[in-house]
């Protein structure tokens, strides 16, 4: 679709959700409905980037996701490790910047090292930011900024918005827009910081499904959006 005439956010989050259900209604098991969402991903992702969007953040993998079964956190993470080895040219010849965003303790050394793997193939690249938040918080990016600027004896004085941003686990521009799939309608720790003034939209579609078309209809909606930070444009009351 020709974006031209539309509203371009900065920056746009999705909670990736619905893969188990999209399986389910199939007749698969939860792990192809990770797989399917793992290629939307990888197709999404340029797509999005392409229309001049700066920077796609994505919910892969919660602090809390840890207490889904054995075998489907063992899945993901296999998962994972190979879907960054094999897409790792895939995002370099987009020339998209991959980062992550999440605490490093607890995550395999197979799975450290494919993302780091990744970052460092595409740290020079121009055409945009994914930023995959694995083993991420919001509660705990904001304790973890605070630890490290405790640990940097940071003058409090010198504490504001942008410096703060700056400990975060990404220095990200806010988010503009956040899309959570698949019906559910609440924030699940995500992003806590970032959201404080972005616009929701929530469609029933799961995310495997949630395809550029998709996206294109979630752009048109945010373009008819009024984003007033606050403010109150006294001439249009
Ligand atoms: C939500 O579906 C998805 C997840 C828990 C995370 C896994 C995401 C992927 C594998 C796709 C993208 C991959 C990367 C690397 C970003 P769900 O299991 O919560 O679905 P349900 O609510 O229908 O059970």
């Amino acid at each position: 679709m020709d974006y031209s005439s539309l509203k371009i956010p900065n920056h746009v989050a999705i909670i990736l959700d619905g893969n188990g259900r999209w399986a389910k209604e199939k007749g698969m098991s939860r792990s192809k409905g990770h797989e399917a969402g793992f290629d939307n991903l990888k197709k999404l992702s340029k797509y999005i980037l392409s229309k001049g969007i700066k920077v796609f953040s994505v919910y892969a993998f919660s602090t809390e996701n840890f207490n889904r079964s054995t075998e489907e956190v063992d899945f993901l993470m296999n998962l994972f490790v190979k879907g960054f080895k094999k897409e790792k040219n895939y995002f370099n010849k987009e020339n998209i910047k991959v980062v992550f965003s999440g605490r490093r303790e607890n995550l395999r050394k197979d799975v450290l090292e494919s993302m780091d793997e990744l970052t460092n193939l595409t740290k020079d690249n121009t055409g945009g930011i994914l930023n995959i938040c694995l083993n991420y918080g919001g509660h705990f990016e904001i304790i973890d900024a605070c630890k490290k600027m405790i640990k940097e004896n940071i003058n409090p004085e010198d504490i504001d918005e942008e410096l703060f941003n700056k400990y975060l686990y990404q220095d990200l521009p806010p988010i503009d827009y956040l899309i959570r799939t698949s019906g559910e309608i609440r924030v699940s720790n995500f992003m806590l910081w970032q959201m404080s003034y972005a616009e929701f939209y929530f469609p029933n579609t799961y995310f495997p499904d949630f395809n550029e078309e998709e996206f294109d209809k979630a752009i048109v909606e945010y373009t008819k959006r009024d984003r007033r930070f606050g403010k109150i444009d006294y001439d249009k009351k």
